[in-house]
């Protein structure tokens, strides 16, 4: 008290004092901002949010964003087919410098970038090989090769290249504008820390080394999960469940969905968990997850509707189809009807329920990938929080989920095996055995994308071959599933599900 005084003596006779003693405690709040507070950057626009905007993964998983940059200039060589991120299907939008699906905020003084839910939802499509790209938020991020980014990842980890001094020439080269506290960060902390912390997801995520790439489009949902979140011992888990790669779903019209089993195998029937689960999938943990910026996502995900389909269809044909539809499938699946989407499991009576393994004989390494022991140990997370997760179960079969926008969800089957909708009207056998995936030029006849095609310009497509573990495209056949119909009404039933 006597020094506060003495103080406040000394600035009431020299008034000029006051100033020193005002920079002092700006200088010091300042620290204590940078240090304490989180700074994620907003968007006013829902879109915008959903693309660029954060739901918490930066601080524990995200990169700091000086070494996201530089990472692709140091090492081009281990980026296959490209020498940037575009390479991994990242997409890149005029005026933007992160491409959609990667967010940035500020955590103790350092700008950090990871992912959010637009880099698995967020696809596109091109009327022909000229036409300009189409972005669909909500549809399958179809270019997307999140298992090739972690593989660069867990290789750039092993270079010693990837030193303090080399990355900060690199950003240097780059005109990067850290300033002194950053500066400083860097070269004693952050590069040595990233480092280290990519080569244990290398040891995490060894078993990785044992599948074959996802290819663009998928991931294997539940594996990286097992390792990162819970520490399982991966290379003592029977090996059926170490490969169980899954499309990215389409993610429009939750609020039907609410209270249906879904996922593909059916194993949760809150969209609330599934949201959550999700985004421990992107990166953020119990302690970071920003749930105030991933509710304002989920709430715009109640009721966003999928675009419709662009061309102009056939309604006699489309007509036929409906009649084939409301015969086959629709009891399954629900319909579309005037214009929209009918969710209800009232009328529809297996909507949302999972179909057993054996009567839907699809790929069996998704659902063999999701254990009792996965289920538990999930049922755990948030514990001591009144969003505790506790509706995860494990489930013997595939999920009877709704078709709405179904013309962007190509490839088809929980593992993507199929590429059109009129291949998946033919008895497996006579599906393609191995397809491209990758390419977004529309094949407006059958359904899908365009699966025949291995390259464009110096881009290549990925072969995906039906014959290796995950990836089978049996199942979904017989009577039941229309396979045996006549060509005429496998079209007609075609037509009619564009208008989904
Ligand atoms: C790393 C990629 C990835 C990210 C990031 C991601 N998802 Fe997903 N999402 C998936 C995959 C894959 C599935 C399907 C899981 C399965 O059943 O195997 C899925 C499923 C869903 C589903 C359930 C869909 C259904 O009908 O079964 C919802 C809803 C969803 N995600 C929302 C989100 C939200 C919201 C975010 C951001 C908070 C997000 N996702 C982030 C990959 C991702
Ligand atoms: C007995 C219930 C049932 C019937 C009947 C049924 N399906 Fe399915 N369908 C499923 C299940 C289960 C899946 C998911 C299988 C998987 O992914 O492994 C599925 C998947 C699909 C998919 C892929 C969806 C996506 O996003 O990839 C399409 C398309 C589809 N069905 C269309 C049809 C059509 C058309 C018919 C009628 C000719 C039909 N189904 C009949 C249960 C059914």
């Amino acid at each position: 008290m006597k020094l506060i005084s003495a103080c406040w003596n000394k600035i009431k006779r020299h008034p000029i004092l006051v100033i020193p003693l005002f920079i002092a405690l700006a200088l010091g709040l300042s620290v204590l901002y940078r240090y304490q507070a989180e700074h994620p950057r907003d968007y006013a626009a829902i879109e915008e949010h959903f693309k660029y905007g954060s739901i918490g993964s930066e601080p524990m998983s995200g990169l700091p964003y000086w070494i996201w940059k530089v990472l692709p200039v140091m090492f081009p060589e281990k980026i296959p087919g490209g020498d940037d991120y575009r390479a991994f299907g990242f997409l890149y939008e005029e005026g933007h410098d992160l491409p959609v699906g990667v967010s940035k905020r500020r955590v103790q003084g350092i700008d950090f970038v990871w992912l959010n839910c637009a880099v698995c939802h967020t696809g596109t499509v091109r009327e022909s090989p000229d036409a300009p790209q189409q972005m669909y938020l909500g549809m399958p991020a179809n270019n997307f090769r999140l298992y090739s980014f972690v593989q660069f990842l867990r290789e750039v980890a092993l270079d010693n290249r990837f030193n303090t001094d080399n990355v900060l020439a690199a950003i240097e080269a780059m005109n990067g504008d850290l300033d002194w506290f950053e500066k400083l960060a860097y070269r004693y902390v952050v590069v040595d820390r990233v480092r280290g912390s990519l080569i244990g997801l290398r040891q995490q995520l060894a078993f990785l080394d044992q599948q074959h790439p996802w290819g663009p489009g998928r991931v294997d949902t539940f594996n990286p999960y097992k390792a990162i979140q819970f520490h399982f011992p991966m290379d003592q888990l029977p090996r059926e469940e170490l490969i169980g790669p899954a499309d990215y779903p389409s993610i429009w019209q939750q609020r039907p969905r609410q209270g249906m089993q879904l996922h593909w195998d059916g194993n949760n029937p809150s969209v609330e968990e599934r949201n959550k689960s999700a985004a421990l999938g992107a990166g953020v943990t119990p302690v970071t997850i920003d749930l105030k910026r991933i509710k304002r996502i989920e709430d715009w995900l109640w009721d966003l509707k999928p675009p419709p389909y662009p061309k102009p269809l056939n309604p006699t044909l489309a007509k036929r189809g409906e009649v084939l539809y409301d015969d086959y499938c629709a009891d399954c699946h629900g319909k579309q009807e005037n214009g929209a989407y009918v969710f209800d499991t009232q009328r529809f009576k297996r909507l949302g329920t999972v179909e057993p393994l054996q009567n839907i004989g699809t790929d069996p390494g998704r659902l063999d990938s999701y254990s009792e022991m996965l289920a538990a140990n999930q049922n755990t997370l948030y514990a001591g929080y009144p969003w505790r997760f506790s509706h995860f179960r494990k489930t013997q079969g595939y999920a009877n989920m709704p078709l709405d926008g179904l013309w962007l969800r190509a490839p088809y089957l929980h593992n993507g095996s199929v590429p059109t909708l009129r291949d998946l009207l033919e008895p497996a056998a006579n599906r393609p055995t191995v397809f491209y995936r990758g390419y977004d030029v529309y094949d407006w006849h059958k359904a899908g994308f365009v699966a025949t095609v291995a390259q464009e310009k110096d881009r290549e497509f990925y072969r995906f071959d039906t014959r290796q573990p995950g990836n089978a495209n049996t199942g979904h056949e017989g009577k039941a599933y229309g396979t045996h119909l006549s060509p005429g009404d496998k079209d007609a039933l075609v037509e009619y599900m564009k208008t989904f």
